[in-house]
């Protein structure tokens, strides 16, 4: 297994282009399933998440072809006819967003067969918003031996759902499936994320009939068959908020490009009151900071526009080493802390209190081996490693590959002391 290893104190100055979203890009792919016409993405990230679906999409009966255009990379996605309606537990549990091919299966097919995709290291996560969803749309659902029975043999109707709070999986599913149901579908208490709006647009460009994307109502007259579209996938809001925090963290003069300030606006107002200096433009952040140590800020996260929870642990990294106490509330997940063992490894004074971490500002982290549970504490370790004294070595960089397209390319270019230390090489030596 891949590591990467940090040696901290570089400060990092230059520009970082920020890529497509993942959490995105997944399910843009997944919508490809609707129609028998192709959907080309744009802006693609290239990560071990996306790699996952294109396998799951193929079994189904994709073409799933990865190209460099002139735009940058571009996938495009073609399911003239679903050939299997099976989504079987070894794809879906290396990936729960493959869960979501199930809605766009129905939709199309009448029918599916997909796995549930179980727990995860951050929590429970349940899918039960997901089914309740499908099932109010006129989808038969079975549960049996870990799979997900769905049927509906003439097809799925409109139908109102209140969720009785917001999630971000249960809204797109629900969209994926109601915009080929028979009527109007109307979503309250619906998830307004970046995502939710990207896969709004590209629906509509697909044919279909979503409005109100990004506010708590959203309604889809449905529409009988949709068609094939070019669409661009939005910038990673939370790869841009991991850099602008690494950036911020190790000091220096850093411009993200391709980004949307606005969509990370809750982190920039954190990182302004902890005293980074930032300057933005409609698609770039310019993240500076200079020799003095940063002030403690409090977060807490909530669903959008608030703060990202998966943002929360790359702002704590960025809290460890600030003047103060940071008080730091984890609202969405119920079990993500994972990161503070390890921080604590570098030094981090942290205690947690339920869902409360106090993070109590130190002078100096030092290097050491550290491990993480998941991709967006692994981050918080590398943005760690990037002002901890000596080496800092992170393992199981899978994680990171889930999410982070070139990580240590990207941070590299700035001046960061960045490497990967393959696994096989490691065998070899
Ligand atoms: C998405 O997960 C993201 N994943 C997560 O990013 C992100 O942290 C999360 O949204 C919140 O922003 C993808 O987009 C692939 P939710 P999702 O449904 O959709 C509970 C990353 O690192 N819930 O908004 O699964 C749930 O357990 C990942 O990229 C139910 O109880 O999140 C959680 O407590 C990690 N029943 C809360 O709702 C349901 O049926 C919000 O989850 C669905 C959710």
């Amino acid at each position: 297994m891949d590591r990467i290893a940090i040696v901290g104190g570089a400060r990092l100055e230059g520009e970082i282009p920020i890529s497509g979203a993942k959490n995105s890009a997944i399910k843009l792919m997944a919508a490809s399933l609707l129609s028998d016409q192709p959907l080309r993405l744009t802006n693609m990230p290239r990560l071990a998440d996306t790699r996952f679906l294109g396998k799951l999409l193929r079994r189904l009966g994709a073409a799933v072809i990865e190209m460099d255009g002139p735009e940058g990379s571009e996938t495009v996605l073609h399911t003239p006819e679903i050939t299997s309606a099976l989504a079987p537990y070894d794809l879906v549990r290396q990936m729960r967003a493959s869960f979501n091919v199930l809605g766009p299966l129905i939709a199309r097919t009448g029918h599916a067969k997909v796995s549930l995709p179980g727990g995860c290291a951050i929590g429970a996560r349940p899918v039960d918003l997901h089914l309740k969803a499908l099932e109010a749309l006129g989808a038969h659902i079975d549960l049996n031996e870990g799979y997900v029975y769905a049927q509906a043999p003439r097809g799925l109707e409109g139908a109102t759902i209140a969720f009785p709070f917001v999630s971000v999986g249960a809204t797109e599913h629900t969209m994926l499936a109601a915009v080929l149901a028979d009527g109007e579908t109307v979503l309250e208490n619906a998830a307004r994320e970046p995502e939710i709006v990207d896969l709004a647009e590209c629906l509509n460009a697909m044919g279909a009939k979503v409005e109100g994307a990004g506010s708590p109502t959203i309604r889809i007259k449905g529409v009988a068959k949709l068609h094939g579209a070019v669409h661009a996938v939005v910038p990673d809001r939370i790869e841009t908020g991991a850099f602008a925090c690494a950036v911020a963290m190790a000091g220096g003069d850093v411009t993200l490009t391709q980004s949307r300030p606005e969509h990370v606006r809750a982190l920039l107002d954190a990182m302004a009151a902890a005293g980074v200096e930032l300057d933005e433009t409609v698609d770039t952040i310019r993240v500076r900071r200079g020799a003095g140590r940063l002030k403690a800020a409090d977060i807490t996260t909530e669903p959008y526009p608030g703060l990202a929870t998966d943002l929360q642990s790359p702002f704590m990294a960025l809290m460890t080493m600030a003047q103060g106490v940071s008080v730091i509330r984890e609202t969405i997940f119920e079990n993500r802390f994972m990161h503070v063992p390890e921080l604590a490894r570098l030094g981090a004074d942290i205690s947690i209190a339920g869902n409360e971490a106090r993070v109590t500002g130190v002078e100096a982290l030092t290097g050491a081996q550290v491990m993480a549970t998941d991709l967006r504490a692994s981050v918080s370790l590398v943005i760690a490693g990037l002002a901890a004294k000596g080496e800092t070595v992170v393992n199981r960089v899978y994680h990171l590959d889930r999410g982070f397209e070139r990580l240590e390319q990207k941070l590299g270019a700035c001046g960061a002391n960045v490497r990967r230390i393959s696994g096989d090489q490691e065998e070899a030596a």
